[in-house]
């Protein structure tokens, strides 16, 4: 294992919730790889998750606030700054959630307000983080900053209802806003895209059983576990991977370019 890969660098992971989630697995390998940062959630996860052990463990704090209100990002980056002593060198956007999709509405059943909701939680929050960013001017050059997405964002997966939706805007406005960022301060901005992964955002899904045992006879690999993308998120905040921009990365043990594998065709072989 490479050692120290993220040495004095700084920044903010969002999303970690419990120990399942994607983004508290990455707080542990950065820290294991030399990083600092700061934690944050929506405040209503602070009261339902065990984020505070995780920050004891990274020996950083946690900072509340709603990805979805600009005012609560201000704080937060301005909070973080003076915490960690200086600028961002990474931004983890690790945060999804659909109304639609907790109420089990169908696609041709969405409410709308709720659509409203899933897309401003699980998408326009990347773009409110970036803004932000530039305005205050915290990031440093060569940045590096990631968002997770799924590949329902160009497939159809009829129980994914409104977050591929989503998942479609998060990774245009990646594209859009890594072009901006590269060209104003070098800093880099991709999505990627991860198997499906047993935490409270997956589960949640309608049918998550299935697709995850599909997605795991279909992949060469099988499923990328929430600990490989960790491992994947640190090599992207590394600067090994410097001129990696405006790209959707799939994770996923080969799925995304498998037909089909010999257990699946087994499968339908008698019918
Ligand atoms: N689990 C999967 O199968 C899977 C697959 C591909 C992509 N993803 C994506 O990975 C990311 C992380 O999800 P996860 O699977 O680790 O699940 P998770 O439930 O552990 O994380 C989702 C996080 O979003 C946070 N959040 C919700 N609303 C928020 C708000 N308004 N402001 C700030 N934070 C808010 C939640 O508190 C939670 O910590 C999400 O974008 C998800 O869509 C997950």
């Amino acid at each position: 294992m490479p050692e120290n890969l993220l040495k004095g660098k700084v920044g903010i992971i969002t999303g970690a919730l419990d120990e399942n989630s994607i983004a508290w697995k990455t707080a542990l390998k950065v820290k294991e790889q030399g990083g600092r940062f700061v934690l944050t959630n929506a405040p209503i996860a602070m009261r339902m998750g065990a984020i505070k052990e995780l920050a004891e463990e990274c020996n950083t704090i946690v900072i509340p606030a709603d990805a979805t209100v600009v005012e609560d990002i201000e704080k937060l980056y301005a909070e973080a700054k003076e915490f960690l002593g200086g600028n961002f060198d990474f931004l983890l956007h690790s945060i999804g959630m659909s109304p639609n999709i907790r109420k089990g509405r169908s696609y041709g059943d969405l409410n709308y307000e709720w659509a409203m909701k899933s897309y401003d939680v699980s998408a326009i929050s990347f773009h409110k983080m970036m803004h932000v960013a530039e305005k205050m001017d915290i990031m440093n050059e060569w940045a590096s900053i990631i968002g997770l997405s799924y590949i329902a964002a160009q497939r159809v997966y009829p129980f994914y209802t409104d977050m591929a939706d989503a998942k479609a805007l998060l990774e245009s406005i990646a594209r859009g806003y890594g072009y901006r960022f590269g060209k104003l301060k070098k800093v880099r901005v991709n999505t990627i895209s991860q198997s499906p992964t047993k935490t409270t955002a997956g589960t949640g899904i309608g049918g998550f059983d299935s697709f995850f045992n599909f997605a795991e006879a279909l992949s060469p690999l099988g499923n990328a576990s929430a600990e490989s993308c960790a491992d994947y998120i640190v090599t992207m905040f590394s600067d090994l991977t410097r001129m990696v921009t405006m790209q959707n990365l799939f994770h996923d043990g080969g799925y995304s370019f498998t037909g089909i594998s010999e257990e699946i065709m087994e499968q339908f072989k008698d019918l």
